[in-house]
């Protein structure tokens, strides 16, 4: 039997004060709505129904071009008004095959476990709920069992007597059924409670009235289902999110000095015995190889970086890959399109961009190397710069092999330095160099002789 997906994500999320629809609010930088269709995909469904409402469009858009690959699994249903959770349902089902079997999701459940999802798929009952018992269960639907220990319904908080209130297994929102019967169930379901709504929750009484089997699969950790409405619940699951994402990284071999002060914002993989300080910041895809060390307060994203390579505190690098045993930082910032081979040294205050730098070369203090190649074992000098920009354009720097750059020199592109050349501190360079040997365009040092400081004068009228 093909199993479908419904995920209901039409709410406002009136709670979160927000134009944007709460379901595209970010956990680790990727919407709720997301994680949930991360965690369906693990079941590989054959069609992934959202239902949308508040932001439709915004909300549809978003998810399309997040699964570029998966667009034509996600099905799309609109709930125009907001009338409950068996509401929303309804209006997926008519595309769902009313042969195959429907797991009804929620849309602002972001940490859900796949394999919560898949022990639920294996229940043969014909309505099987994934049941939870959190700390504190305020707020949420609570699981009503007879004396045997059967389940016969469930009641939401606002309509529960003070004994039911009292139950602390919760309904996460989270069921599967066949796709017949959740039509069937639902059509019977009326809106006679607090919200007047009509409440997905009392299909449960109406297959139990029927005789059919149901069965209440506990989840593994109820942390992981507590639903957002609020910027707190927000913030809660961001902290339970990067809780999983240190979990898994130091399972994986990573040390983290302190897992509470690591932020994963997308896609981490690291070798074998990297160490992270703390209060890094990992954004989109990186790679990281074998025994490399990320000092504390570093942000790094979209990058690679080689074995054994040493990024210092405070470093900023983004959309760069660095090659074996490289030396950055401390505050160092290597932007977009910065290519190092192995053994590079970039120190403080060093900026780099759209720049590669060639084995051995060293960038160590205050420097700013920008549309620039740099050879092997070249050495750039403190407080050097490539004038790369005239104002209109952008212009290249090429440096050889084993050149010297003294201190404070600006080298006015576009402009090349030929292999082995040295270039003497404080020089302008405003033309190629095409052979070795020393170039100094400075102003030559003299001594001025009988010159004398200045005295100053009394003010007039005082002797
Ligand atoms: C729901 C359950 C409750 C459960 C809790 C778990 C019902 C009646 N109650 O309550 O038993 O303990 O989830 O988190 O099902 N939605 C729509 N259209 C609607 C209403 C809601 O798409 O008309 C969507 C929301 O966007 C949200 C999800 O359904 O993603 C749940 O709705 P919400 O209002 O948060 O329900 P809860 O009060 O949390
Ligand atoms: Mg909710």
């Amino acid at each position: 039997m093909p199993l479908e997906v419904i995920i209901l994500a039409a709410g406002q999320g009136k709670r979160m004060r927000s134009s944007l629809p709460k379901v595209l609010h970010p956990v680790g930088a990727r919407p709720m709505l997301a994680h949930v269709v991360d965690a369906a995909l693990h079941l590989d469904p054959a069609r992934i129904h959202i239902v949308t409402g508040h932001g439709s469009e915004l909300v549809r858009g978003t998810m399309e071009s997040l699964y570029p690959e998966d667009s034509g699994r996600l099905s799309w249903a609109l709930q125009a008004d907001q009338k409950g959770t068996g509401h929303a349902v309804s209006q997926a089902l008519p595309d769902v095959d009313s042969k195959s079997r429907c797991l009804v999701l929620v849309g602002d459940v972001p940490l859900l476990d796949p394999a919560d999802l898949a022990r639920l798929a294996d229940s043969s009952a014909s309505l099987a709920l994934l049941t939870a018992k959190p700390s504190d269960p305020t707020g949420l639907g609570r699981i009503l069992r007879d004396s045997d220990g059967n389940i016969t319904g469930i009641v939401e908080e606002r309509d529960a007597s003070p004994a039911e209130r009292a139950i602390g297994e919760i309904n996460t929102g989270i069921m599967l059924a066949r796709a017949e019967d959740l039509t069937r169930w639902l059509n019977g379901v009326g809106c006679d409670n607090d919200q007047g709504e009509y409440y997905l929750t009392d299909i449960v009484a109406l297959a139990v009235a029927e005789g059919c089997s149901i069965d209440g699969v506990p989840a593994g950790d109820a942390d992981r289902l507590r639903g957002i409405n609020s910027r707190a619940d927000l913030a809660a699951a961001e902290r339970g999110y990067q809780k999983l994402a240190a979990n898994a990284l130091m399972e994986a071999g990573v040390t983290l000095r302190d897992p509470a002060r690591l932020d994963v914002r997308g896609d981490v993989h690291f070798g074998q015995d990297c160490m992270v300080d703390i209060n890094v910041v990992l954004e989109g895809d990186v790679t990281v190889g074998d025994n490399v060390t990320i000092g504390p307060g570093c942000v790094i994203r979209n990058a690679r970086i080689g074995d054994h390579s040493h990024i210092h505190p405070h470093s900023v690098i983004e959309n760069s890959v660095l090659g074996r045993h490289c030396n950055v930082g401390p505050f160092a910032r290597l932007r977009p399109h910065t290519e190092l081979a192995d053994n590079v040294r970039i120190g403080n205050f060093v900026e780099i961009k759209k720049s590669s730098l060639d084995e051995g070369a060293k960038v160590n203090h205050l420097a700013y190397v920008g549309d620039s190649s740099v050879g092997r074992q070249t050495n750039i000098g403190a407080g050097v710069i490539t004038c790369n920009y005239d104002g209109a354009n952008k212009h290249r720097t090429e440096i050889g092999n084993d050149v010297f750059v003294g201190s404070d020199c600006q080298l006015v592109a576009p402009v090349r330095i030929a292999d082995g050349a040295t270039i003497g501190a404080g020089s302008t360079i405003t033309r190629n160099i095409d052979k070795p040997g020393l170039v100094v365009s400075r102003a030559r040092q003299q001594t001025i002789p009988g010159w004398k400081r200045p005295i100053k004068q009394p003010p007039e009228g005082k002797s």
